[in-house]
């Protein structure tokens, strides 16, 4: 079996972060977002990968490298513009040939890992009905915004419908899908959509149409869709919270460590305070702070002065003499800062490069 990740496409609803970077490479607890994929991907035993790459595609590729650093090879492949997510499979045939696959969307987070998922599809295959693709969906509070399924009462999927402005369902389509060879004729024979994609729902729909079976699975653990800035911070705080606590860096003796906290190799805390979860990057020094929970603080970053709290800074970046910083995401190579004394919480969603000084 092998696998194709999107990581293609356009940031916006992350902008202005992704305006500087592939919305996939936005990190939660430190770890790029597309990383937990692949490394579930390789942890199910799938090691031949393709990666779908756009405009961002120099970062993608420089990050991902061959893929040995997890374990598995990666082929890139490029896609001009962002034309669907069932444009990308019409792209990838070459690379994924008469093979099942698994599709996973490389902005969504999963707890659940996907080893029970490919395994429930490989034994389907092998009966007497076998499914030409198979589903995970779960129920969600915003429907419109997702892909949404309608079952009937056996649980079989009848209808898939992309963002309804009316949704028929709760149940949306989490970003993993697998499939077998019969998805290139559907992908090949649909026709755009009003918002000008080639939809993987309508690719769906036609199997489905056409008498082919889609097995359905139901997610139970958390899924995160990371491309705005609430579930990404959610993401943030779900991830943390199942680090291990962990202190290569240095520690001074005025500074307090609580509860589930890593700090990387050549990170510095000196008379602060780091309550966790939380996760300091390599580098990076903390001075006069405190670093509340639901924090991860990037690679080589400054923070003095200065309380954050259930927020992510991204590498390179400086928080200085800032009272209080709060449900915020911070690019890197960014500085916030503070002249005049007020003490007062800020929220921010500050781009690469930025230089903000709160009066
Ligand atoms: O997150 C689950 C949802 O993902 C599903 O419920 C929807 O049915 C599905 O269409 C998709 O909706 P999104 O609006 O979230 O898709 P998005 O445009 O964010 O693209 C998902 C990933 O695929 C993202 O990493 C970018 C990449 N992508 C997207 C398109 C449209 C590509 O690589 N190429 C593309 O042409």
């Amino acid at each position: 079996m092998k696998a194709l990740i999107l990581a293609g496409g356009a940031g916006t609803r992350l902008r202005p972060i992704t305006h500087t970077r592939a919305k996939q490479l936005v990190p939660v607890a430190n770890t790029p977002i597309l990383h937990y994929g692949i490394r579930s991907m390789v942890a199910a035993g799938i090691t031949e990968l393709g990666v779908i790459v756009g405009d961002t595609r120099d970062e993608v590729m420089a990050d991902l490298g061959d893929g040995s650093q997890f374990g598995a090879s990666i082929t890139f492949i490029p896609q001009d513009e962002p034309l669907g997510l069932a444009h990308c499979v019409l792209i990838a045939h070459e690379f994924l040939g008469d093979d099942d696959f698994v599709m996973y969307l490389g902005d969504n987070l999963l707890e659940q890992d996907l080893q029970a998922f490919v395994d429930a599809f490989v034994t389907a295959r092998r009966g007497d009905t076998p499914p030409s693709a198979q589903i995970l969906l779960k129920e969600v509070a915003d429907p419109q915004r997702f892909g949404i399924a309608t079952l009937d009462d056996e649980g079989h999927v009848v209808h898939l419908v992309e963002k309804p402005a009316d949704p028929p369902s709760n149940l949306a389509l989490v970003g993993v899908y697998l499939f077998d060879r019969e998805i290139h004729e559907a992908v090949a024979a649909i026709d755009p959509s009003e918002r000008g994609e080639l939809e993987i729902t309508d690719a769906i729909q036609w199997l489905i149409d056409h008498g082919r079976r889609v097995r359905t699975e139901i997610l139970t653990g958390w899924w995160i869709d990371t491309g705005k800035l609430t579930p990404l911070l959610e993401a943030n705080r779900l991830i943390l919270e199942t680090l291990t606590a962990r202190i290569d860096g240095s520690v001074d003796a005025n500074s307090f460590i609580d509860g589930r906290v890593v700090i990387e190799a050549g990170a510095e805390i000196i008379n602060s305070t780091i309550r966790g979860p939380v996760a300091i990057g390599p580098g990076t020094r903390i001075v006069d702070s405190f670093i509340g929970p639901f924090s991860a603080i990037g690679a080589d970053c400054e923070v003095r002065h200065s309380e954050i709290e259930h927020s992510v800074v991204m590498e390179r970046s400086k928080v200085l003499d800032i009272p209080r910083l709060e449900d915020s995401l911070i690019g890197s190579d960014a500085v916030v800062s503070r002249t005049k004394r007020k003490p007062r919480a800020i929220r921010l969603m500050v781009g690469d490069h930025c230089q903000i000084d709160v009066e």
